[in-house]
């Protein structure tokens, strides 16, 4: 198949896709996404071919309006309604009970659905233009690092589905943040851009599944997003994360990256804007600025593909802060490190 990378000006023919039960590539502020018809089943299957994903990891259904909820919750409790209301459209993606007509090939079979409705101008044309509510996971294949531009998309989908739509790079960088509404008290099952403090200034008391909130491998919890138990985001080679007081961290780091250079393994740093020219061993790239946690957010994604094209064997990084958007950012990192955190 020949994939078609165009601007949003062919919003219109990216419409006749999704009708037509085929996969559209679309931006939205958090990551680049992977779309087909939400209500059918043959269009949802497509998108696991494409990504190579396991078909028990359910997809979020986006939508654009707050009446197209209904077409997909069984009922929307009084808590969801408040949150859907303080957040939307943006980066929060709400568990309700599904309704049936919700097909099991877009919740994975499960009895309830993952609903966003995202800000980003080009994701709601889509939805938009296409008359339907849309299925969409990121647009990565399984197993690699989101994508957050349109070129990222195309690495891992070229050939594999018709069209990309280019919204330019996307705003915020990691994935929205995920929150179970179905039980007492709501869960956030993925942390992302709203943090807890901010869904309880407007619901109160709000959980955090133990195995997205620690810092080790959660092996004796069972994830309740399914997506959330596989190794993801993950570059090709080695990521060492290393926390601890800042300067011993970066004579850790130097240390580690000088030794595995002298046995001839191609490495790599990742520091922050404070620090990057203190390093010396391999090739050293800055995440962003620890003033500014949204900047090292939206560079999370393409500095791990860019490790992968430098074919990097080890690569070694500054960990952190572990409140509000950085519980997101280290989430995402120790998974891509598989939990490989040294403290110094
Ligand atoms: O920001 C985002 O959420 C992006 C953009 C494209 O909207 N989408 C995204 O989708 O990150 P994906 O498929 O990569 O991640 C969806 C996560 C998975 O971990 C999945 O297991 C979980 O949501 N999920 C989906 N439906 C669920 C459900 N009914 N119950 C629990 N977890 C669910
Ligand atoms: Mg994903």
């Amino acid at each position: 198949m020949k994939t078609k990378l165009v601007t949003m000006e062919a919003i219109k023919e990216a419409g006749e896709i999704i009708r037509a039960r085929e996969l559209v590539a679309f931006p939205t502020e958090t990551v680049y996404g992977l779309g087909a018809d939400a209500m059918n089943s043959e269009a949802a299957a497509k998108i696991y071919a494409a990504k190579g994903r396991p078909s028990d990891n359910p997809l979020i259904v986006h939508i654009a309006d707050m009446e197209q909820v209904d077409m997909v919750a069984k009922e929307v409790p009084e808590a969801a309604r408040k949150i859907m209301e303080a957040f939307w459209p943006g980066p929060l993606t709400v568990i309700l009970n599904k309704k049936e007509c919700v097909p099991d090939g877009t919740t994975g079979g499960l009895k309830t659905v993952a609903v966003r409705m995202p800000s980003h101008p080009g994701a709601q044309a889509l939805i938009r233009e296409s008359g339907r509510v849309i299925a969409a996971p990121s647009a990565n294949t399984s197993g690699r690092p989101s994508p957050t531009t349109a070129q990222h998309v195309l690495e891992d989908m070229d050939g594999k589905i018709p069209m990309i739509l280019d919204g330019g790079p996307v705003g915020i960088g990691i994935e929205s943040t995920i929150v179970d509404m179905t039980g007492e008290v709501p869960m956030i099952l993925r942390p992302g851009y709203i943090t807890k403090a901010m869904l309880e200034s407007v619901v109160g008391t709000v959980q955090v599944d133990p195995a997205v909130s620690g810092k080790q491998m959660p092996e004796h919890v069972v994830a309740k997003a399914p997506g959330m138990k596989y190794r993801h985001y993950a570059p090709k080679g080695q990521l060492t994360l290393v926390e601890g007081d800042p300067e011993k961290v970066v004579d850790k780091i130097n240390q580690m990256a000088l030794e595995k250079e002298k046995e001839g393994y191609r490495v790599g740093i990742i520091g922050t804007d404070e620090t990057i020219g203190r390093y010396h061993a391999g090739i050293c790239r800055s995440i962003g600025s620890r003033k500014d946690p949204d900047s090292v957010a939206a560079n999370l994604y393409s500095i791990l593909r860019e490790c992968d094209a430098l074919e990097l064997d080890y690569m070694y990084s500054e960990s952190f802060f572990e409140q509000g958007l950085g519980n997101a950012i280290m989430n995402r990192m120790l998974k891509a490190a598989g939990y490989h955190l040294i403290t110094v």
